[in-house]
């Protein structure tokens, strides 16, 4: 970051891990991962750009636009060029990462009683999560209601139950000797996380009226909201997995930690984004929700909404439809997404030659059938911020004989289509509860996306 004297005032990697576990704990819901963006956003001077009203953008000026309370569009303009260059700059750099992680979603009316005396919430999946990892740990709940308000409008709130309320037990062994043996877990009998215990019956004569079980999870979250249960008419929640992220290893090597896919790159983009200051092109950091669930939403990738964006820019600004295909020509997207490193248990799930490991720097990833939309051009370019940044990189491809995940970016430019990378910082045990990560890449990251953003 640039410093009071104009020094550059660069985070270690150790400042930046810690910013990074604190960021995610300080986000158990894709609101809250939106809501902290803001703040950070906010604080560094940018101006927020709502969807519904007219903009009046300024050469130089420093914007942020969000959808749905779950994705947002941060972009820096350059300074002002003369009127007669035909176009205010040269194209966009855009860095693209997505907010969401696979989780539960909590159904409606959720609470399910059993024996009279459990309290369990109906929850579904959301993502395809190693679902095992969820389980004898401590879980809360996170995520937005829609509120009453006084004048009859609508109102959103953040919610966090931010205790250890909730956990979902396994059976034990000696009740289902087949755990050990590949045992499938069903997400309607298995997955359902405990939350209490009705309170005990009495004699039938003196028994005091029991509390409906219906309702006790919106009872607790209008209680932390400090607003009747009445006023809340709807919500999104989802459960979350207490834990804190750490460093560990024998020199701090590893993060363990939730949802560093994708809130690992989702920082490292927030870092770089905001101490690079622009060259010649916009620069663009684009969050996208719904990921995990293939990103066909009104706020995913796979939506109008970047190419909305970009669009309004060029008519804020005074410039033509002919201008923005202009810009888009000469613009670039770094879809950052985090990679799958070498198995140390199973080296042999990995492609033959191009075997990234964790410390081995960002890993391009390559597909040819193009769910990684990485080629020879956008790559090399790739590979040039890297080596000015001094940031290793390393490849990925799946085995050819493994279908492997998608992504963001050829989503995404099927909307706006500019040319572009698939990235990802090298990682274990993706879509677990708690992920094993890459201390030194989220600093790599942040070098690499800060380079790519001054040019
Ligand atoms: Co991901």
């Amino acid at each position: 970051m640039q410093g009071d004297g104009g020094i550059m005032d660069v985070k270690t990697e150790i400042e930046l891990n810690r910013g990074l576990l604190d960021f995610i704990q300080a986000s158990p819901s894709v609101f809250h991962v939106i809501d902290n963006l803001k703040k950070r956003l906010e604080e560094g001077g940018f101006a927020e750009c709502r969807e519904k009203d007219c903009w009046k953008l300024q050469p130089g000026g420093a914007y942020y636009v969000i959808r749905n309370d779950s994705s947002l569009i941060a972009f820096r303009l350059p300074a002002a060029r003369k009127p007669e260059e035909g176009c205010p700059f040269q194209g966009y750099h855009i860095v693209a990462a997505h907010s969401d992680s696979p989780t539960f979603k909590i159904k409606t009316r959720p609470e399910a009683v059993t024996e009279n005396r459990y309290v369990r919430l109906n929850v579904e999946a959301y993502g395809g999560m190693i679902l095992s990892t969820w389980l004898d740990r401590p879980l809360s709940v996170a995520g937005r209601v829609a509120v009453r308000r006084e004048d009859g409008g609508l109102d959103t709130r953040l919610v966090n139950l931010d205790q250890d309320l909730l956990v979902i037990p396994n059976l034990a062994v000696h009740m289902n000797r087949e755990i050990n043996n590949g045992y499938s877990y069903n997400l309607q009998t298995d997955m359902l996380p405990l939350m209490g215990l009705l309170p005990e019956k009495g004699p039938e004569s003196e028994e005091p009226a029991r509390p409906s079980p219906q309702g006790i999870l919106l009872r607790e979250v209008a209680r932390e909201l400090g607003i009747a249960p009445e006023d809340i008419l709807d919500s999104d929640l989802y459960l979350y997995v207490r834990e804190k992220g750490r460093v560990a290893g024998r020199r701090g090597e590893f993060l363990l930690s939730p949802r560093l896919d994708d809130l690992q790159c989702v920082y490292a983009g927030l870092e770089g984004f905001l101490s690079a200051v622009p060259g010649q092109y916009a620069n663009v950091l684009a969050v996208f929700d719904n990921e995990e669930v293939g990103s066909g939403t009104r706020q995913g990738a796979d939506s109008t909404f970047l190419e909305d964006v970009l669009l309004r820019v060029q008519d804020s600004l005074g410039y033509g439809p002919s201008v923005y295909r202009q810009l888009v020509a000469d613009s670039f997207l770094i879809s950052a997404d985090n990679a799958h490193a070498v198995h140390p248990a199973h080296p042999e799930k990995a492609d033959p030659t191009n075997r990234p490991v964790l410390g081995g720097g960002i890993v391009i990833k390559y597909h040819g059938g193009q769910k990684y939309t990485s080629d020879a051009l956008s790559a090399a370019r790739m590979r040039l911020w890297c080596e000015r940044a001094g940031v290793p990189c390393q490849t990925f491809a799946n085995r050819s004989d493994m279908m492997g995940g998608s992504t963001l970016g050829n989503i995404s430019t099927a909307h706006v289509s500019l040319r572009s990378v698939d990235i990802g910082l090298p990682q274990l045990a993706m879509h677990s509860a708690v992920e094993t990560g890459c201390g030194r890449a989220t600093a790599q990251a942040v070098a690499a996306f800060e380079q790519f953003w001054r040019e």
